[in-house]
């Protein structure tokens, strides 16, 4: 009953977001900034949860909290029921995630006679930029009850683990979204790359890949609603042109999982096709209407540095990713982040593809 530390990562969405709307592919990929949480096990019954950069400290007597009947909470309203036994969740930021540690607690933990501990979760990813921060959380978490209750085989690695992993954090996310379509926390658990369809199980491509991405952030505010509805509106109008460029997109995501199955994966044919693809795939986003003045922006000061940019996620601002190529020395990549911090936009310099 020592301390650990169980860890995920983030994820980007590297090619086909709208398109994965009208049952076309996407690819994602983990981002290496990470939730980590803590645990220290402890005598007594006491269980602590801290979360220090949403400001949650919530505690409450495990052997008060019932079991969780598997299935029967889905939703944020069942868990709130939860409450009843007397367990103090803060209002604000931090309700949600304190909602899935109880929920998670209620189902993983409750039943198994487990003695007290308290867990930290701190995270670097920022909240609310299309960065899967809290399906980080939900994975970090699963895996450290499942952890602590021994209901792992292994380290968290083998594909029976991870398979258990995913299975809970899904529920965490289902618990804190509603109907989440479950690629995030499967980024975040197996890491890589990842192709989506929907209505299907995530694929994770055998990729040894991982890529040089600078994401920034333009802090615009968007809503995902409004821009998926404006694709629709316009699909409405003009469906013969709107599904040509939705098949374009597809072709570009089809053709992002051959580059990164690729045994020679590495060669710089396959940069620059990489290269092209982002190119490519920002300018039908732009077609379909989802881009910004902000994004445009990003682009064209990568653009001035050889390297390519597209928008991620549902775009009219929000997040950006510029592929840095792999012989670039660390001062390219510092001095594109400078060039767009003076701009007012947040960047984050990340490897996307490593370890879940
Ligand atoms: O803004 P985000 O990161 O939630 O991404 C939205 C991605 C879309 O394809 C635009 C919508 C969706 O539900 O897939």
């Amino acid at each position: 009953r020592r301390p650990f530390v169980a860890s995920a990562p983030g994820k980007v969405i590297m090619f086909g977001e709208h398109a994965v709307v009208y049952g076309k592919s996407a690819i994602a990929g983990s981002v290496d900034m990470r939730a980590y949480a803590l645990v220290v096990p402890h005598s007594g019954h006491a269980v602590r949860l801290v979360l220090p950069d949403i400001g949650v400290d919530i505690a409450f007597d495990g052997r008060r909290l019932p079991r969780v009947q598997p299935g029967a909470l889905a939703h944020p309203g069942d868990v709130e029921a939860l409450l009843a036994e007397g367990i103090d969740v803060p209002d604000g930021p931090g309700r949600m995630a304190a909602l899935v540690f109880v929920y998670l607690y209620g189902s993983l933990v409750a039943d198994t006679g487990a003695q007290g501990f308290s867990i930290c979760v701190r995270s670097l990813l920022p909240v609310g930029a299309g960065l899967g921060s809290s399906a980080a959380y939900s994975v970090a978490l699963s895996a450290a009850l499942l952890q602590l209750t021994g209901q792992l085989h292994g380290d968290g690695a083998s594909e029976g683990d991870r398979r258990l992993i995913n299975g809970w954090a899904f529920q965490g996310e289902q618990v804190a979204h509603g109907t989440p379509s479950g690629i995030d926390n499967s980024v975040a658990t197996y890491g890589g790359f990842l192709e989506y369809t929907k209505g299907r199980d995530p694929a994770p491509l055998q990729s040894t890949r991982a890529l040089r991405v600078v994401i920034t952030n333009t802090n615009v505010p968007k809503s995902t609603k409004a821009l998926v509805a404006g694709v629709r509106a316009l699909r409405d109008a003009h469906p013969a042109i709107v599904d040509s460029i939705l098949d374009a997109i597809h072709s570009v995501s089809t053709t992002a999982a051959e580059l990164f199955q690729a045994p020679d994966a590495d060669d710089s044919d396959a940069e620059q096709r990489l290269h092209d693809i982002v190119r490519v795939n920002h300018g039908l986003l732009m077609a379909l209407g989802v881009s910004h003045p902000s994004l445009e922006r990003v682009r064209d000061i990568a653009a001035r540095y050889r390297m390519a940019s597209k928008l991620t996620g549902a775009g009219g601002g929000g997040c950006a990713l510029t592929l840095v190529p792999s012989g670039a020395p660390k001062s390219a990549t510092a001095e594109v982040a400078a060039a767009m911090a003076a701009d007012g936009f947040e960047c984050y310099d990340t490897v996307v593809g490593g370890a879940g």
